[in-house]
This record gives structure tokens, C-alpha cells and sequence, in this order.
């Protein structure tokens, strides 16, 4: 990383006083050892400023202006990542020169944040302004060649660095220079700029909707276009650190932090050994199986596709093909990657080479019956080390090991829909399943491009799970009388990437339907549950598939808002006599919301999930909770527990015992403590 933590600053200025003061040198380069330039700052260092510690010396400014000032030509050689800081301190430089595969950005947004030493007003300076709003509002790096034809750097170096940078610096040393902060020809007009400014702003709602830090990013850099460059850093620093002082920067280190986090396993040692998986197989390809097999083959691991028959097969193959053929067109993949990709699938209609596979992965229709005979048939097949993974969304993993010998190997391998796309993936482990089967999916999970994430075995394991009363209270609020559109625009606003009752149109209503007409029988007599939905489904309203389910659906898949629902919804809803009212955004909000956080709560009591900071990074990454309020865990806590619990408490005397608070919520509300604070093996006593 080079990342710059306390020490490396006094180092560099070091070096640098060495070099102003010793007549014989006349130039100097500065690099990076190992791998990489600078990667940016040292994270952990902004915590301490926010909990109030002083930080060590004074920061980037000082060293920067050093290096700016030094009247001998400094030569800045990248490799790797000239990240933040990183970036900012090579344009304090007087040139810069890198490898081609040299990468450099300003991602501090990502976090939060936006560029506090400079690097708003040196950079436009560099690039002009509209590549430097894109740069530091949006966040992505860019490489080594954009980079020389944008003027962000002078030269790209074949071959090794280090000689290249040096020959470069013995070349300019006696040459004539300008310090980055005096170049103001690319700086524009101010009516070209304002252009620039809307038309950044207008993208940033778009992309990344609710984020503050974008907005100020490109504040500061307007500065750069109107303040002289030490009055543009002034403002610059402040914007910093009203960010670094603000909610969504806490909830974005939460959550940069906790995607880490849950690697960590206890009882499972890094050193636990794992399996090579060089070859796999998936079972089935629908929806699930075919986006799977895309997976492994991105990562270059050969796959084989399973499915009963050639017609099904030809739409498995279809389905893959348009998929990366899209891909190809919106330029993420090469024809040639795409090319490699597909021979890495090979679709089969036997079992066939599953004999040396090393994980196989089942994606058939959800039922127990089917998922015991696929296992059933692949445990006579699979060589004894194979892991053998389901990729139910429901299902008892430990019923379904037990039509294997083995129940050791099984384990539940959770994608999302659309699997090639989405990042969670929920690893779900059985009550037999062995470390070195849990240690390999994790570590494949990395492999995959995925968040893998450990969870219990239960129904509907983590997500789901507390999918449904966040669904269920939607559905509630539309039967005693909001319309469907006035819920999912709550939501929406709340920061959600859907409504929940648009998802259900999108996941297709009927899936839950069938479930619950199967499970009828374990409802609890006396218990409320939505009813229109099923009625929806009983009229063939399936959702976006059959073009009408909450909503209508035209031939763009655009979402219409239907009164013909309202009306049917309000008949029921009377017919049933739950009572009509308005109801405020707020209680939308709270009532969805909470009920996340209520099974949340059960679900980290019950220990299905490790930490309270799982539960936020599958719902950041698997169900589009806004990562800026850092997951519904730590908005809970950042609410305060008290707060929580007590309109919890409100919403149990109005709608009854589904609003029961869990215990582990009770009591940590009681004890003013947070669900972050919550270990496992900790008492509940509520
Ligand atoms: P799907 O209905 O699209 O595909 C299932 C496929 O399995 C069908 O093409 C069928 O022909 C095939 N199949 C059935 N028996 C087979 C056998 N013995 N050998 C080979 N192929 C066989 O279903 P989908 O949506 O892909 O779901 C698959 C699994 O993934 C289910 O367990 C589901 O709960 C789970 N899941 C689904 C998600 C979704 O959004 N669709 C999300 C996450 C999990």
C-alpha cells in the first residue's frame, strides 16, 4: 500500500531537506518501493481525528509545499496506485512519469470524503476542469494513458522505472520548471466552467443519489476556478473535514472496515487449509445456474452446466451468451475476454467430468424433494473432496445434506440475482459442515469478485429472512391505505435502491405465493398477514413477468402506477376491516426499517449472523440498503437503541405481537449499548 501513516511524511521531508541542501545533487526522483506508488492515506489515521485525538504532525500541506517549493526539479516515478494523498503529493511534484500499467485517482468519495491536500485545486491545473470534477466527484482512477494524454503525467516509461525516471530527471535538471500551483492556463472561463459544474452535479444525483461528498468535491474544485490556490486549499480543508466529521463518513469507514470484518471467522485460523478449486460444476441453468457459471468462468475457473434437457439447456447457453454479448456492448469485457470466458462453459446433459470436480454448485427449483435427489446422485458421482454447495434461498441445509454420506462437504452458496452481477454472497453453514469446506468458499468468494459473507442455517438464512417483515409492513401500510407508490418513494428517498413492492414485482410476486400457500399450515391462528398479494397473484399479477403485479409494466419495463390496484386493494382491505388512514413518510420509514432491525436483532441473538456488521454488509451489498447510512444495524445504533425500542414499542401497541421487540434489543436499549458492542457468547437476559 505505501499508504501514508505516521512516519512516512517525516521521512519524505527528510529526504527532501537532504536534497535542497546538498549542492551536488540537482535533481531527485521520488517512488514508491514494492509494488505501488502511494495507495492514499492511512484510514485509520481520519478515526482518530474524529474521536478527537490530535492528529501526528501536520499533515500533507507542509510537505507538499516543500516539495512544490524545492527550486530543484522533482521527479515524481509511478507504479501501481497514485491514490489520494498518494496522487496529491505526485502533483506537488514538478513532473510526473509512470509505467503504463500505473493507475491514479482521487477516490476519497468513495469513502466519504473529498481530496484535503490539495488536490482540488492541483489537479484542475493538471487535467482542466471537467476531467478534474469527474476525477474527484465520481471517484474512479484512471490509467497511466489517459493520464498522459490529459496532462496528469509527462512521460510513460517502458521498461524499468526507476533508470527511465532517472535518465528523465538528469534530462529536465537543469531545464527550467513551473510549480503545478502557478499553471492556470487550463482553468477556463467562468461561463464554460458553470456548464461543467450543473452538468457534474446532475450526474452525481443520478449516480450516486443521497451522497454528500460528490457535491462538495465539486465545490472545491469550482475554487480552484475562482480563489487564488492558497485561499482554494483553505476552503478545500474545510469541506474536508465537514465530511470527515459527518454521518455518511462514519457509516462508509463502517462499512469499508466491515467488509474486512467479516472475513474473520472465529474458530476458523487463517492457516486452515483450503481446497484448490481448478474445476467446477453447476446444476441447473435457470436464472441462478446460468449467471453462476458465468461467475467461475470470469474467474478462469472451467465449469460444467447441468441441465435435464436440450431445450432448457439451449436457454441456459442463450441467456449466458446475450449476457456477455451486453457486456461486450456497454465495453466492460473484450470480445476476445468474453470468447475465453465461453470456453471455460461447457454444457452437458449428463453427469459427465463431475467426477473431478472440485465444487459443485445445485441451482434447481426450490424443493426439498428435487434439491435430496440431486444431492442424492451427485454424493455416488463426486470425488470424495469435492465440496458440494446448494444455492437455495431457503432451504434447511442440514435436510438436504442428509441425502449425502457426506454432510461435511455440504454447504449453502447463496448468490444473488443477477448472480454475474450482484456481490453478496451469503455462505451458509450446516450444523456438519467441516472449516476447511467453510475457509475454501470464503476464500473463493474473493476469488469471485463477491462479499462472502458466513451466515447460520435457518429460513431464509440472514437476508431473506428479514426481508419479509420489511416486506410484509410495506404491504400493510398499502392495505390500511398509502398508495403503493407513496411507500416505495419513501423508501426510495430513504435511500433504498427500489420500493419494496417494486422489488417484489421484480423478483416476481408468485415465488412467495407458492411458498406461502405451502407453509399455510404453519401460520399462527389470529396473526395478521397481508392478503393482497395473493390475491394479486390469484388474478395472474406475477409481477414485471407478466407485465402487472404492484404495478403496470410497459415494454420498457417502466413501472406505472395502477389505480385499478388501489382500488382492489381498498376493497379487500374493507371486506377484511382493516381500518383506513393517512400515513406520514416517516412512519413508512420507521415501520419498514425497524423491521429489519427487529429480526436483525433475533438473527445476531440466535447467532445465524457472526456480528451486527454481517448483517449490514449483506444488506448494503445484497439488497441495496444505501452503504452511506452504513447498513440497518448501524443505523440502528446510530439512531440509539433507546430511540429504537421505543417506537418499536409504539408500533406493538397499534399493530400487535409481530412487533414484539427482540431481547437482545431490549436489553442492549436498557444498558445503552449498541448491537456493535454485542459479541457472541454474551448473555441475553431481557
Ligand atoms: P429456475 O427455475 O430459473 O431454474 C432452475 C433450473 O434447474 C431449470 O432450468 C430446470 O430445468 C433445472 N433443473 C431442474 N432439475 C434439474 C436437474 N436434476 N438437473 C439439472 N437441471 C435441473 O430457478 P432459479 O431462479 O435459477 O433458482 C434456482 C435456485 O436458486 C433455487 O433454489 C432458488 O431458490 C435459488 N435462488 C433464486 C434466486 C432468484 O432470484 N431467482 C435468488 C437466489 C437463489
Amino acid at each position: 500500500m505505501n499508504a501514508l501513516s505516521p512516519g512516512v511524511l517525516e521521512s519524505i521531508l527528510a529526504a527532501m531537506e537532504a536534497v535542497e541542501c546538498d549542492p551536488e545533487i540537482k535533481t531527485a526522483v521520488l517512488t514508491g518501493a514494492g509494488s505501488t506508488f502511494i495507495a492514499g492515506a492511512d484510514i485509520k489515521e481520519f478515526g482518530k481525528i474524529t474521536a478527537g485525538q490530535k492528529p501526528r504532525g501536520e499533515g500533507l500541506h507542509p510537505l507538499l509545499s516543500r516539495i512544490e517549493d524545492c527550486r530543484k526539479p522533482i521527479v515524481m516515478a509511478i507504479h501501481g496506485n497514485a491514490f489520494g494523498g498518494g496522487l496529491e503529493l505526485a502533483m506537488a511534484g514538478h513532473y510526473r512519469i509512470a509505467t503504463p500499467d500505473a493507475r491514479l485517482g482521487q477516490p476519497e468519495v468513495k469513502l466519504g470524503l473529498i481530496p484535503g491536500a490539495g488536490g482540488t485545486q492541483r489537479l484542475p491545473r493538471l487535467v482542466g476542469v471537467a476531467r478534474a470534477v469527474e476525477m474527484c466527484a465520481l471517484g474512479d482512477p484512471i490509467g497511466a494513458q489517459k493520464a498522459l494524454e490529459c496532462g496528469l503525467i509527462d512521460r510513460l516509461v517502458e521498461g524499468d522505472l526507476l533508470p527511465g525516471a532517472v535518465a528523465f530527471a538528469r534530462d529536465v535538471a537543469a531545464k527550467p520548471f513551473t510549480r503545478t500551483r502557478d499553471r492556470n492556463e487550463k482553468l477556463g472561463t467562468a461561463q464554460e466552467n458553470e456548464a461543467i459544474f450543473d452538468a457534474a452535479r446532475q450526474t452525481s444525483k443520478k449516480k450516486q443519489r443521497g451522497l454528500s461528498a460528490p457535491l462538495a468535491a465539486i465545490d472545491a474544485v469550482k475554487t480552484a476556478t475562482t480563489l487564488p490556490f492558497d485561499d482554494g486549499c483553505k476552503f478545500e480543508r474545510k469541506l474536508f473535514m465537514d465530511c470527515l466529521f459527518s454521518d455518511q463518513f462514519k457509516a462508509l469507514i463502517h462499512v469499508f472496515f466491515g467488509e474486512r470484518e467479516v472475513g474473520k471467522i472465529p474458530n476458523i485460523p487463517k492457516d486452515t487449509i483450503t481446497v484448490p478449486v481448478t474445476k467446477a460444476a453447476v446444476v441447473g441453468a435457470g436464472t441462478m445456474g446460468s449467471g453462476i457459471a458465468m461467475v467461475l468462468a470470469n474467474a478462469g475457473i472451467p465449469v460444467l452446466l447441468k441441465e435435464t434437457d436440450p431445450p432448457a439447456l439451449d436457454r441456459g447457453w442463450d441467456t449466458i451468451q446475450k449476457n456477455y454479448a451486453a457486456s461486450v456492448q456497454r465495453g466492460r469485457f473484450s470480445q476476445d475476454f468474453v470468447d475465453q470466458r465461453l470456453r471455460l462453459i461447457t454444457p452437458t446433459l449428463t453427469y459427465h467430468g463431475f467426477s473431478d470436480a472440485d465444487l459443485v454448485i445445485e441451482a434447481v427449483f426450490e424443493g426439498m424433494s428435487i434439491k435430496k435427489k440431486v444431492f442424492g446422485e451427485l454424493d455416488t458421482i463426486c470425488k470424495s473432496t469435492a465440496i458440494l454447495a446448494s444455492n437455495t434461498s431457503s432451504l434447511n441445509i442440514d435436510e438436504i445434506a442428509q441425502a449425502t454420506s457426506r454432510p461435511q462437504s455440504l454447504i449453502g452458496t447463496h448468490f444473488f440475482s443477477p448472480a454475474n452481477v450482484m456481490r453478496l454472497l451469503e455462505i451458509v453453514r450446516g450444523k456438519l459442515t467441516s472449516k476447511d469446506v467453510i475457509a475454501t468458499c470464503m476464500q473463493l468468494s474473493k476469488k469471485l469478485g463477491k462479499v462472502g459473507v458466513l451466515v447460520g442455517n435457518c429460513r431464509g438464512f440472514v437476508g431473506n429472512r428479514m426481508f419479509h417483515p420489511y416486506r410484509r409492513e410495506a404491504q400493510f401500510m398499502v392495505e390500511e391505505g398509502a398508495p403503493v407508490e407513496v411507500v416505495d418513494q419513501a423508501l426510495y428517498d430513504f435511500g433504498m435502491a427500489m420500493g419494496p413492492l417494486a422489488t417484489g414485482d421484480l423478483a416476481g410476486l408468485d415465488v412467495g405465493w407458492r411458498i406461502r400457500k405451502e407453509y399455510r399450515h404453519l401460520e399462527k391462528p389470529g396473526v395478521r398477514q397481508p392478503i393482497a398479494e395473493d390475491q394479486l397473484c390469484e388474478m395472474g399479477r406475477y409481477g414485471q413477468k407478466t407485465q402487472a403485479g404492484w404495478y403496470r409494466y410497459d415494454e420498457t419495463r417502466r413501472a406505472l402506477p395502477d389505480p385499478q390496484v388501489g382500488a382492489l386493494v381498498r376493497k379487500w382491505a374493507v371486506e377484511s376491516g382493516i381500518e383506513q388512514r393517512q400515513i406520514s413518510t416517516d412512519e413508512i420509514v420507521d415501520r419498514c426499517i425497524l423491521a429489519l432491525v427487529n429480526e436483525g436483532a433475533r438473527i445476531l441473538e440466535e447467532g445465524i449472523a457472526l456480528r451486527a456488521v454481517d448483517i449490514d454488509i449483506i444488506y448494503i451489498n445484497g439488497y441495496g440498503f444505501p452503504a452511506y447510512r452504513g447498513g440497518p444495524m448501524w443505523y440502528a445504533d446510530a439512531l440509539g437503541l433507546d430511540k429504537v425500542y421505543g417506537r418499536i414499542l409504539q408500533f406493538q401497541e397499534q399493530h400487535g405481537e409481530l412487533w414484539q421487540p427482540a431481547p437482545l434489543l431490549t436489553q442492549l436499549a436498557k444498558e445503552k449499548r449498541k448491537f456493535a458492542d454485542f459479541a457472541q457468547g454474551q448473555p441475553v437476559t431481557a
